[in-house]
């Protein structure tokens, strides 16, 4: 690992809305007002392989989709990494769509989604 270098703390997520974009009051949302802060106190995910150490915590894409989506939407990641956003769009019954430029990410996100399937049966 690098030395002197500053641990980032914080994470910034943007989000927009389609016919609002620069506001604090949103068309699609699933909280009331009061419920959601602009802070979110997320502990780091879990290390899910060696080589990818940029892993959402499963906390924080649960906190964007189900406040920001409903059952049934299609969520979309650009940069999937090792699948948290499928694994949670599943779990939340959100379909999913994803890329990844890495193919050995890409094995990773199949093998966890099949694991998430296997528990599910
Ligand atoms: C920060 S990681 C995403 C981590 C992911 N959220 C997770 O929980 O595992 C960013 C990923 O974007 C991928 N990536 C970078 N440029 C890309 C591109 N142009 N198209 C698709 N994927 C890309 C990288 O290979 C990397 O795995």
């Amino acid at each position: 690992m690098a030395s002197k270098v500053l641990n980032r703390r914080t994470e910034l997520i943007l989000v927009f809305d389609r016919d609002n974009g620069i506001s604090r009051q949103f068309e699609k949302a699933n909280f009331e007002r009061g419920t959601l802060g602009d802070l979110w106190l997320i502990k780091r995910g879990k290390k899910v392989i060696d080589t990818h150490s940029a892993v959402f915590p499963e906390e924080l894409v649960k906190t964007i989709i189900e406040n920001f989506s409903n059952e049934g939407d299609l969520v979309y990641d650009p940069f999937m990494g090792t699948g948290t956003t499928a694994i949670v769009a599943k779990k939340l019954n959100r379909n999913y769509l994803g890329s990844e430029l890495t193919e050995k990410y890409f094995k990773v996100i199949n093998e966890r989604l099949q694991i998430f399937e296997n528990e599910l049966f």
